[in-house]
């Protein structure tokens, strides 16, 4: 008897739409929203922040998901062989920037991962008891200056994720999802509902809610759109890759619309949970990058069951990283298998192996390399994080909206989306956001990033 072909038997699909749905809102919610959303919220001010924010959500990143979705789902292709195939010539280029970014990102991800993998290790080990509380504040600075500490844990997460992705789209990337996924929504639920019900929780959500436009200005609009792309994963073909594995009768509208709601609430969960705690033990919300490794373990050591919670918001931090680390792996691991036609081992070890030598200099950034400055007086951690989200995914960004506003035909798109007779009401709104709204913004950033506005 003829054994019954799937139509792209060669190439992962996920098992459901819900398999789907979990593994890009892993790929979204990962150390932006929980480490970077509340620090750079504290930066700009709070509230008037968080609502700019939304509003790039919503005119940006929704129709920018949506886009990605279709050009994915469309051609069944990574980055690269997606742009080729739909245009091909210079539009090839998108394709690339997304590999490299990929590639540039999860190398200095690693290395921050790994921070959380060495502070859940403390935590389990009982390092944020009350007892500890007067060593805790220097626990940051020492694992900074061990270079050793960094590579190692750095090197157990790149491991992780090597042997997720290794497992292919339904074994590894939805399996690993649909474990970790409902696992961190219920911790952060569980640490939200503690933060809002403490005594810092009215000044917290004050703080969170309550738009002050005075202390917000045209740099905390450029943060908040790029933050807004950073956080859905958007600007470098992750949800393309993601999409090339949706079967076509995926409502791609309303993965794109769930997904990014998703990740908004775990940016907003986020913010609930840990500015009460930064409020009621008083200290500052502006804390910066240091604001979960430096301030929030101070803050443990002081609270009943500190080192529980320790535990708990480390393991969150820990699955959050590791769910979206293996998006931007598998774009880059995408590309080699489908247009090198490599076998998943090979590509999965030797990129993954490439990708944590890549991120060595940046773990080393604040010890042996202390002194050396690749951009500005950024140290090289600091520099590959700044060309990434600045540039790369910003112009990534501006391009696959262009692409998807200008070239991609009204008819394509319309097909594709309406796949599986899904009837997509909203289209005239998509397309005209996807056409004029968000090219206008993504490119006011840019430009604003290169100095050129
Ligand atoms: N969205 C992830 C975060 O918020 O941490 C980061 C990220 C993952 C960016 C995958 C881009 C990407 F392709």
């Amino acid at each position: 008897m003829p054994i019954p072909q799937r139509s792209k038997p060669q190439r992962g699909l996920w098992s459901s739409r819900l398999g789907f749905v979990m593994a890009s809102a892993g790929s979204a919610v990962g150390l932006g929203n929980i480490w970077k959303f509340p620090y750079i919220t504290g930066m700009h001010g709070g509230g008037a922040f968080v609502l700019f924010y939304i509003f790039c959500i919503l005119v940006v990143g929704i129709p920018l998901m949506l886009g990605e979705m279709v050009i994915g789902r469309h051609t069944h292709k990574n980055p690269v062989g997606a742009f080729k195939s739909l245009k091909g010539g210079a539009w090839t280029a998108v394709g690339w920037l997304g590999v490299i970014a990929g590639f540039v990102i999860l190398s200095y991800y690693g290395v921050v991962a790994g921070w959380a993998v060495d502070y859940l290790w403390l935590a389990l080990r009982g390092a944020f008891g009350s007892q500890h509380a007067s060593k805790v504040p220097e626990l940051f600075t020492e694992l900074l200056s061990s270079d050793l500490r960094q590579l190692f844990w750095q090197a157990v997460f790149m491991a992780s994720a090597i042997g997720i992705v290794l497992g292919g789209v339904r074994k590894g990337l939805e399996r690993a999802n649909k474990i970790m996924m409902p696992i961190l929504f219920l911790i952060l639920v569980f640490l939200a509902g503690y933060g809002i019900f403490s005594p810092g929780g009215p000044a917290a959500l004050h703080f969170l809610f309550y738009p002050d436009w005075s202390k917000f200005d045209s740099r905390g609009m450029l943060e908040a759109l790029g933050q807004a792309l950073f956080s859905l994963s958007l600007g470098m073909g992750a949800m393309l890759t993601y999409g090339s594995y949706a079967d076509e009768k995926t409502n791609l509208p309303t993965a794109a619309f769930s997904v990014s709601f998703m990740d908004t609430c775990v940016a907003l969960l986020s913010g609930i949970a840990i500015f009460p705690i930064v409020f009621t033990y008083g200290m500052l919300p502006a804390g910066g990058p240091g604001l979960v490794f430096k301030t929030l373990p101070i803050v443990f050591t002081r609270m009943p069951a500190g080192n529980m919670f320790a535990v708990l918001f480390f393991l969150l931090l820990v699955f959050a990283a590791l769910s979206s680390a293996i998006s931007l792996l598998e774009v880059v691991v995408s590309y080699y298998c489908d247009e090198q036609k490599w076998s998943r081992h090979k590509a999965t070890l030797l990129i993954g192996f490439f990708i944590f030598l890549f991120g060595v200099p940046s773990a080393l950034s604040n010890n042996l390399l202390k002194e050396f400055h690749l951009i500005g007086d950024r140290n090289f951690l600091d520099s590959v994080d700044f060309l990434a989200s600045n540039y790369l995914l910003p112009l990534g960004g501006l391009l696959i909206t262009v692409f998807t506003g200008w070239v991609l035909t009204t008819r394509l798109a319309k097909e594709e989306i309406e796949k599986g007779a899904v009837r997509f009401h909203f289209y005239p709104v998509w397309h005209f956001l996807i056409k004029y709204i968000s090219p206008v913004l993504v490119a006011i950033v840019f430009l604003h990033t290169v100095g050129l506005l």
